[in-house]
């Protein structure tokens, strides 16, 4: 487990994808006004928006989804996420054309700071608890890069005591929480996402700026469905691909979680997060009782 990981500025990474070679040379990563931003923890439909993004971003260059890279052509054949991979990679970036996508699971704290002074457009994806640690449950034991667990009560105790590549899951929420207001920043939960797709894809290229004709909505959301997603996985993501496109569905934490974990899961998010802007957005009553 320890060779697996390693530590920067007190929160885990797996060493075959992140070093800490590369996250001092992100430190000074100049994000560009015009960047189109993902964010999401781990696990929370962060290569789904992708999806999504990459193919606005074409469709605002007149491009036909999927025929065409869409101004990441370099980036693509890099690690799909801003902090994996190596040093040399933001030198790469740096030349890409703009709109340039960016995708991230890091906390506020952790992002280069010049996403914010160039107060760059920001789409944060936010998923239930309970189904984020499901899904990172089955997502540990089917990659090799991070540590596998032999039994579910195992993850679970460490899921809930800060011990998860990329940090605690109610951090991560409590310091994006602190930007929820900002008008750069756009929220949208893995749930209402996935009851209307159409609306959210909508809403998403609105607020990028991205106009769209009704052919090409139905397009993006045709593309970014799990189903095409999943038949098209082992050309888009290789053989992470039939780990990555796992159930793609609300409620899989059902057939997990034992009465007393979703007690300590339950208190956990009342005390945490239940309060705050983000924790009322992911209607836990609706999605985890
Ligand atoms: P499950 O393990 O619950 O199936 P991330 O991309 O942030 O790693 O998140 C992975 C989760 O998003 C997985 O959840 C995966 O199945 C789900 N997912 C990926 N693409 C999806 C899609 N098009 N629609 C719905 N869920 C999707």
């Amino acid at each position: 487990r320890d060779e697996l990981l390693f530590s920067y500025k007190g929160i885990l990474y797996p060493t075959a994808i992140c070093n800490p070679e590369s996250f001092k040379a992100l430190e000074s990563f100049e994000a560009r006004s015009d960047d189109v931003v993902l964010v999401g923890y781990p696990k929370s439909g962060t290569n789904w928006l992708s999806q999504i993004l990459t193919d606005l971003i074409a469709i605002s260059q007149k491009k036909t989804p999927g025929t065409e890279s869409s101004g990441n052509a370099e980036g693509a054949r890099d690690f799909p996420f801003l902090e994996m991979g190596n040093a040399e990679k933001y030198e790469r970036i740096s030349k890409l054309p703009s709109p340039r996508f960016i995708a991230t699971h890091l906390r506020p704290d952790t992002l280069p700071k010049s996403f914010f002074k160039n107060k760059v457009k920001i789409l944060l994806v936010i998923r239930n608890p309970k189904d984020v640690a499901t899904s990172f449950y089955h997502f540990c034991n089917g990659l090799p890069v991070l540590p596998s667990y032999e039994t579910w009560d195992d993850f679970f105790t460490d899921f809930m005591t800060k011990k998860m590549t990329w940090g605690c899951y109610f951090e991560f929420l409590s310091e994006w929480n602190k930007y929820a207001d900002q008008e750069n920043i756009m929220t949208v939960t893995y749930e209402e996402v996935k009851e209307n797709p159409a609306l959210a894809v909508k809403n998403i290229a609105t607020f990028f700026g991205i106009p769209l004709t009704e052919e090409e909505l139905q397009l993006v959301v045709e593309r970014s469905s799990f189903q095409s997603m999943k038949k098209n996985s082992e050309k888009t993501h290789g053989t992470v691909g039939n780990v990555l496109f796992r159930k793609g569905f609300v409620g899989d934490w059902k057939n997990h979680f034992t009465e007393e974990q979703n007690k300590k899961m339950d208190k956990a998010f009342e005390e945490r997060i239940a309060g705050t802007k983000l924790g009322k957005k992911l209607k836990y009553d609706l999605y985890c009782k």
